[in-house]
């Protein structure tokens, strides 16, 4: 739809293809250098996904972040990308009313005190997980990370089931995020050509409906047993058997919709920035010095519990100051202009994408005094708040994982300082992309040089 005087932010002097084929490989230095030359809010024209906005400025991301969803909606681009693999009844792919009513419904669980309960579980797969890593032999820890933070959410979600079928649903679903949702088509739509079962895109849609039936399965017999009656107490069931505000409870197709997105959102990021953050204590021996440090002085050596958390701010600190120094996307929060939205000087007309611009709002030297620099210092002592750090998004999209995910990467980084001495074994670790994020090359290879045995929890 044309709208009169619609006007969009200047774009880098560079063709379309080349934005493109830039934003593809490496979107941080398209994003640095058109920062430079355009400033806070600059577009994007990228072949075959439109005209993006990015915005790198607190003050006009607040304003993003609080236009209601008739003029900036998020469900609907968030379904146009992923629902087809994952499945649009789900709180990432509502809008408006039923957006607001999922999310009341799911967050509770995943924030705030909830995930005090989910610590220990945490740690003691986060033990497991070095227990089982080879000693002297390099190995990727992404998709150690990966595996990780998904056997968390199967834990959580099927916590009730047999552990062989945990396991059976772990690896369904890890087969699937391989070889589905982190392959190119998933972030260049004009490569999902579907010739059948015998050609890679038809493979994965096989995959995905065999993912679907088999979690449907577990889904429905949460559906029809009363909640009391049949002995599961896990995140799926007490789901199952809530209700919205409108009374009524989620049907079981919503359900399994919700499932697999929660599955997709929570497993991948939380295994990156897991990955990144190793990376940067690897890296930075002064740092791992003052977290160690922290850590024992506050444990004193014991495995951490949800009542150390509070008391760690440099480990908060470095996992923050990890999401700040390696984003793993270019954006974090998207949304499609519905109706002729105002920006500054420019209206942006429908159809156009806004985008927070995370990597630039990272790189502001008016939020970090050295902001080339990987220093926790940053986020010590001081608390940023939205719309100045927003790496789970923002608004009424913030991001529905984000109380777990801030204490799973707590638990496992603190379990790994405490239980198990890495060392990097690839000379170059540099991002690449992995779909729609960006991930070490290589999956970043380390060696497990020893570990330590565990003293009791008290
Ligand atoms: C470090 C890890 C994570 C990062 C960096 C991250 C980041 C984000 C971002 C940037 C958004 C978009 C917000 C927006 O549109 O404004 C988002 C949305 C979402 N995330 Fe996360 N996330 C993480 C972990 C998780 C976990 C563990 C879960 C669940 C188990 C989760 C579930 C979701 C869901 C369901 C949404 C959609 C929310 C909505 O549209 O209302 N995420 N996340």
């Amino acid at each position: 739809m044309a709208t009169a005087n619609a006007s969009l932010p200047p774009q880098p002097s560079i063709p379309p293809i080349v934005q493109t084929l830039r934003f593809m490989r490496d979107p941080f230095s398209l994003i640095a250098d058109a920062t430079r030359e355009h400033g806070d809010v600059f577009s994007l024209r990228l072949l075959g996904l439109g005209t993006w906005v990015m915005v790198g400025s607190p003050r006009l991301l607040k304003r993003v972040f609080t236009a209601p969803p008739d003029v900036l909606a998020a469900g609907v681009v968030n379904r146009q990308q992923l629902g087809f693999m994952l499945g649009g009844d789900a709180t990432f792919c509502l809008d408006a009313e039923a957006h607001r009513q999922r999310q009341r419904l799911v967050f509770p669980h995943l924030n705030g005190r909830s995930v005090d309960a989910y610590v220990e579980l945490v740690r003691r797969l986060s033990e497991d997980a070095i227990a089982r890593w080879p000693l002297g032999r390099p190995f990727a820890l992404l998709s150690e990370g990966h595996r990780l933070s998904l056997q968390v959410l199967i834990e959580l979600l099927f916590g009730g089931s047999e552990p062989e079928r945990r396991r059976r649903l772990l690896l369904l679903f890890e087969r699937f995020a391989t070889r589905g949702l982190r392959s190119l088509p998933i972030a260049l739509p004009w490569l999902r050509i579907d010739l059948g079962r015998f050609s890679p895109w038809g493979r994965v849609l096989e995959l995905r409906r065999t993912v679907r039936r088999e979690f449907a399965e577990e889904i429905g017999r949460r559906w029809h047993q009363p909640l009391s009656d049949d002995g599961v107490g896990d995140l799926l069931s007490v789901l199952a058997h809530s209700r919205q505000t409108d009374g009524g409870r989620l049907s079981e197709e919503a359900l399994l919709d919700e499932t697999i997105n929660l599955l997709f959102a929570g497993h991948e990021t939380t295994g990156n920035v897991l990955t990144w953050c190793v990376h940067a204590l690897l890296t930075h021996p002064e740092v791992r010095r003052r977290l160690r440090a922290e850590l024992e002085e506050v444990t004193g050596g014991r495995p951490v519990t949800a009542s150390h958390l509070p008391q760690l701010p440099y480990l908060e600190a470095v996992i923050h100051e990890s999401l700040r120094f390696r984003p793993i996307a270019p954006m974090a929060g998207i949304r499609r202009v519905e109706r002729p939205f105002a920006l500054d000087d420019y209206l942006l007309p429908p159809g156009t994408i806004v985008a927070q611009c995370f990597p630039a709002m990272c790189r502001r030297a008016d939020l970090f005094h050295h902001p080339d620099r990987f220093d926790p210092e940053h986020f010590l002592g001081r608390k940023l708040k939205p719309p100045e750090w927003n790496p789970f998004g923002g608004g009424a999209r913030t991001c529905l994982g984000r109380g777990l995910a801030e204490m799973e990467l707590k638990v496992i980084v603190a379990t790994l300082e405490q239980r198990a001495q890495l060392r990097l074994a690839q000379r170059r670790v540099r991002p690449v992309r992995s779909a729609l994020f960006f991930t070490p090359n290589r999956g970043m290879r380390v060696v497990l040089e020893s570990r330590r045995e565990g003293a009791a929890v008290q």
